[in-house]
């Protein structure tokens, strides 16, 4: 049983810069650097090579304090803990420049660039990683650009742009701010990250579907009765209120995750694991999701807002009470929703997806539940639990499989059992963080986890027809839900008006 297949070497990674825009701001800190820390891990990480960082920002700030910063960041957030020798082999290569907001900034930047790359004896390999607010995305490409630091595709070396949601706030601004990095940069340049692609439950989606024989042959309408997709966070708004607050759940989450999350778990088989034929199959889905008509959002789609309550034992203020939050927002803090696919394999089988932040739990997954079986035998008054594979993304990554088995005795009893497997036991070895994964493909070059130009237009055409009708008829509810529970009780209503329940672990 010990056996492994592997499929697919780990790639190989060129020696390069990666140069972190907006580098003073709060995904650098939770999630770049520490990622960034963990591949080279004292040159025994999961991408053990050549890479140097630079931080580029507006905030003016001494080299040292950034580094400083950093370690701290490290140490809180890093999946390997802060070792001082990995860290000062980290920090030889980490620096630090202010000037984003400055037209002589990219100047600057070239310079420093060619300094680091002289130093270390690296090629001009660089990744810009855009981790801006979108208005900046357009200033930015071209204050690279003008300073020479965009190489064209098929040069000797290459240059990479990574962008970070959101793309846009609406199918209309999506387009524009893909117009724009298109200006600059062709399509192979470019990394549209979700960092949910990069999670290895997520991963294993393609495998458990494609490399095992039982699910596949069952993936459809004829035996599935329903799919649960839910992403249930217990964190509050916390003090992205400024972010937030202009998007809401249905942006923040739906437009992005919740669908790749879908399109994995309904595509059609990928005709290879090339990165196009996977974006192929992922796109072809969405286009297949029935968009909700205008006056049937109420009856599709509910959302809501968490009130004060009890997250993790704590008192918790509600949304509007939280830090920056405008008395009068209207922003929605939970969706759920219900979807169709309409092509042969999902005809008719509904997708019941929620996401919500202050949830009574953090726990994300996908349940698919199968047909009862025939009215005969042992299932003759209809009362039998059914089939049920439910695959839990995080915590507790695993799957579960539920089926009827015999109670042992006399008599004839029947129990749901479940066959569960987790991750954590039964593999070892590291298990890299989402965005370890993410920049090394980067640097790889390898797209196949990155979002395709089209898939963020057809998922911003998915939602656009939510958001319009949202801001045109105010009798729809934004219905409260205290903070600590699993939303409020419509959207409980929305899955049990079709005599089915979401599963809460
Ligand atoms: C981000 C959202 O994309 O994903 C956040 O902007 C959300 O609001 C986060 O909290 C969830 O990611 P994860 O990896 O913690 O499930």
């Amino acid at each position: 049983m010990d056996q492994t297949y592997q499929i697919a070497e780990a790639q190989a990674v060129p020696a390069c810069s990666v140069v972190i825009l907006g580098a003073s701001g709060d995904l650098a800190r939770r999630k770049l650097i520490p990622a960034l820390y963990n591949l080279r891990a004292c040159g025994e990480g999961v991408g053990a090579h050549d890479f140097a960082v630079l931080g580029f920002a507006r905030r003016q700030m001494a080299v040292d304090r950034f580094r400083d910063e950093m370690r701290e960041a490290v140490a809180r957030y890093s999946r390997l803990e802060l070792n001082d020798s990995c860290w000062n082999d980290f920090v030889a290569r980490l620096d630090y420049l202010s000037g984003l907001d400055q037209p002589s900034g990219f100047e600057r930047l070239r310079m420093r660039l060619e300094q680091a790359e002289a130093n270390y004896g690296l090629p001009p390999n660089r990744i810009y990683y855009l981790s801006i607010p979108p208005e900046a995305i357009d200033e930015t490409i071209a204050g690279l650009d003008q300073a020479g630091l965009i190489a064209k595709p098929g040069a000797p070396h290459f240059s990479r742009v990574v962008v970070e949601k959101p793309i846009g706030h609406d199918l209309e601004s999506a387009r524009q701010t893909n117009r724009t990095i298109l200006g600059h940069f062709a399509e192979s340049q470019i990394f549209r990250i979700d960092h949910y692609l990069g999670k290895e439950t997520v991963q294993n989606l393609l495998v458990l579907r494609f490399a095992n024989t039982i699910f596949e042959r069952m993936w459809g309408a004829r035996n599935v009765d329903h799919v649960q997709i839910t992403v249930a966070e217990s964190e509050g708004v916390g003090s992205r209120a400024l972010y937030y607050d202009p998007a809401g759940a249905l942006r923040d989450m739906v437009q992005n995750h919740m669908l790749q999350l879908l399109a994995l778990i309904a595509m059609e088989p990928p005709v290879s694991l090339e990165a196009e034929a996977i974006r192929e199959a992922k796109l072809n889905l969405l286009r297949a999701l029935r968009p909700v008509p205008r006056g049937k959002s109420a009856a599709l789609v509910v959302r809501g807002r968490y009130s004060a309550g009890t997250s993790d034992g704590q008192q918790v203020p509600g949304y509007l009470e939280e830090q920056g939050i405008p008395k009068n927002s209207r922003t929605e803090t939970f969706v759920a929703l219900k979807a169709f696919i309409d092509n042969w394999r999902w005809a008719g089988v509904p997708f019941y997806l929620r996401t919500g932040k202050r949830m009574g739990a953090r726990e994300s997954l996908i349940h698919i539940q199968f047909k009862e079986v025939p009215r005969i035998l042992f299932n003759r008054t209809g009362a039998l639990p059914v089939n049920a594979l439910t695959l839990r993304i995080q915590p507790d990554e695993g799957f579960s499989f539920g089926v009827l088995a015999k109670q042992p005795g006399l008599g004839v009893t029947i129990r749901p059992v479940r066959m569960n497997l987790r991750y954590q036991s039964e593999f070892r070895g590291p298990v890299p963080d989402a965005y370890e994964r993410l920049l090394l493909d980067v640097m790889a070059g390898d797209h196949t986890l990155f979002v395709s130009v089209s898939f963020v237009e057809q998922s911003w055409a998915f939602v656009q027809s939510i958001l319009e009708h949202w801001a045109s008829d105010y009798s729809i509810p934004l219905n409260d839900y205290p903070a600590g529970t699993m939303g409020p009780s419509a959207a409980d209503q929305l899955i049990q008006t079709d005599g089915r329940l979401w599963l809460n672990l």
